[in-house]
């Protein structure tokens, strides 16, 4: 088993990470992570983790499933709040509706990066996509709204100008993430 297998490539791959919170309920928590990875033929691989309740949960022990999709939805929504259990096809292991693939990973942290590796992991769908770029400039967009959310200055115009990539290039999905994603933040 290596991360190839699953997908993932050498560079930072942009996914969906699900960790468990240590409460008795041990809800789910969705935020989207990149996954570093130096060599795809191996199973380690890492990530650098902000303060976040992400970081928290692996900090106490939660393993971190990465669900690789291709929803700009789920994108956005997952970086401002959680997705309600109406959002997953599985509550354990935790699969969002649409990943086309959900490993688990072990964690170790180690400062600010959590060391990872690949346990388990199902290929739910291997999808046939050409490049959109306007999926990409939802995920370039999300990133700086998350930024701009902490309070990062002038970072408007670039959403803005990814707004302009969602629009030309962008299917009916991607243009309800990037409404989404300015409703989240205030931008009208
Ligand atoms: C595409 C994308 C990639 C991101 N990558 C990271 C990352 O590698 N590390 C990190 O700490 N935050 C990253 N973020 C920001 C977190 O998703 C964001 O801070 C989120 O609100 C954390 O949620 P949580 O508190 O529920 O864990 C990324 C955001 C986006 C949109």
């Amino acid at each position: 088993m290596k991360l190839s297998d699953f997908g993932f490539t050498e560079g930072i791959n942009e996914i969906i990470a699900i960790t468990r919170g240590v409460s008795d309920a041990g809800e789910l928590n969705a935020a989207p992570i990149g996954i570093i990875v130096e060599d795809a033929s191996s199973r380690v691989a890492r990530a650098r983790l902000f303060p976040s309740h992400t970081k928290e949960n692996v900090e106490n022990g939660s393993p971190l499933w990465a669900n690789i999709c291709f929803d700009a939805v789920l994108f956005v929504i997952s970086a401002f709040e959680d997705p309600g259990e109406e959002f997953y096809a599985s509550l354990n292991p935790p699969v969002l509706k649409g990943a086309v693939v959900c490993c688990r990973f072990d964690v170790e942290m180690d400062g600010g990066t959590a060391k990872l590796e690949l346990a388990e992991g199902t290929v739910i769908e291997r999808p046939l996509r050409a490049v959109n770029r306007g999926f990409n400039a939802v995920i370039e967009a999300t990133v700086h709204a998350t930024r701009y959310a902490m309070g990062v200055k002038n970072l408007e115009e670039k959403i803005r100008y990814y707004g302009t990539i969602v629009e030309k290039c962008g299917g009916s999905r991607e243009k309800e993430a990037y409404k989404l994603l300015l409703d989240y933040i205030r931008l009208k």
